[in-house]
């Protein structure tokens, strides 16, 4: 059996959907699994063979080495950790020190362990989604700046081929196939939509308050760093994607075109 956790979100959905037909427990808090509480885990992760581990918010009260200790206990015998590229880019920026931590508990397990770095998702453009809807209008900093956003739908096929083993150590950046800005995405969702969508381009501090609303200070700093002013590394285009799916990695029209609904006016 394979243990999800954040299945109800962009990754672990897709990766729902992967493991449709096989033998799959999806967990979220709605599920009585918190993994604050690494107790609450147990019942669910009773006998399972894999896990995926993934890190919701800024990991706040969670114990990475005592969820791993539960998984063990339980018989788990492989974790496949989702984790940033910025692990590797940024290792010093507070945006990103717990998920080195995660990463850290990961290795230092007993579990076959596997790593996937991934770049930005491409569904961070649903916070885009309701300046679309009511007035076909993408507001975003640094515009012209592009980089390699991920589809969670490729995330969760990569996560799938490495829970069912085989990848032990080894560690995945994951990207897109093609550096994107937030101008051209926005031309993306606008033929998605086959409607004229308006670029409006932030300063920092602009986007700085609106990230703020729904995000702790230093991951919105973390993250306008990496938007603003990438690293080579985060502007490269990684092969991991293709050389675990066999196929390229979707553009980031094509996610576009699946969540067109999202940005439509209802
Ligand atoms: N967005 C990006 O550009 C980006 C880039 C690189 C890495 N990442 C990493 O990707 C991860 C986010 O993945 P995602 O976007 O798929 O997640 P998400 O959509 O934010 O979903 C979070 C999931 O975690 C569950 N959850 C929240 N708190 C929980 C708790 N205390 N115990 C158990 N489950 C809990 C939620 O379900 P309930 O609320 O029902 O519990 C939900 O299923 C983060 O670690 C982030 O750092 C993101």
């Amino acid at each position: 059996m394979i243990v999800v956790t954040g299945a109800t979100g962009n990754v672990g959905s897709h990766l729902m959907k992967e493991l449709a037909g096989e033998d799959v427990r999806a967990l979220s808090r709605s599920t009585g699994a918190d993994l604050t509480d690494p107790g609450s885990l147990r019942p669910a992760l009773e006998g399972a063979e894999a896990l995926f581990l993934m890190v919701p918010g800024d990991g706040r009260g969670i114990d990475p080495a005592a969820v791993l200790d539960v998984a063990e206990a339980a018989g788990v015998k492989r974790v496949v950790l989702l984790s940033s590229q910025g692990v590797r880019t940024r290792p010093e920026a507070q945006s990103h020190a717990h998920l080195g931590r995660f990463e850290a508990a990961v290795r230092n397990s007993g579990l076959e362990w596997t790593v996937l770095r991934p770049a930005g998702f491409a569904s961070n453009a649903y916070a885009w989604a309701p300046s679309v809807r009511e007035q076909r209008l993408v507001a975003a900093p640094f515009a012209d700046v592009a980089l390699p956003v991920v589809d969670p739908a490729d995330l969760a096929a990569c996560a799938a081929v490495t829970l069912r083993g085989g990848h032990h150590t080894h560690v995945y950046e994951l990207t897109g196939p093609v550096p994107i800005s937030p101008r051209e995405q926005a031309s993306d969702l606008a033929t998605a939509l086959g409607e004229q969508v308006t670029f409006v381009e932030l300063t920092r501090e602009e986007a700085a308050t609106h990230l703020g609303a729904f995000m702790p200070p230093e991951v919105v700093e973390g993250t306008l760093d990496i938007l603003g002013s990438p690293t080579a590394a985060e502007r490269t285009v990684s092969p991991d994607v293709a050389t675990l799916l066999g196929r390229d990695p979707y553009p980031f029209v094509a996610w576009a075109a699946r969540n067109v609904a999202a940005f439509r006016t209802p």
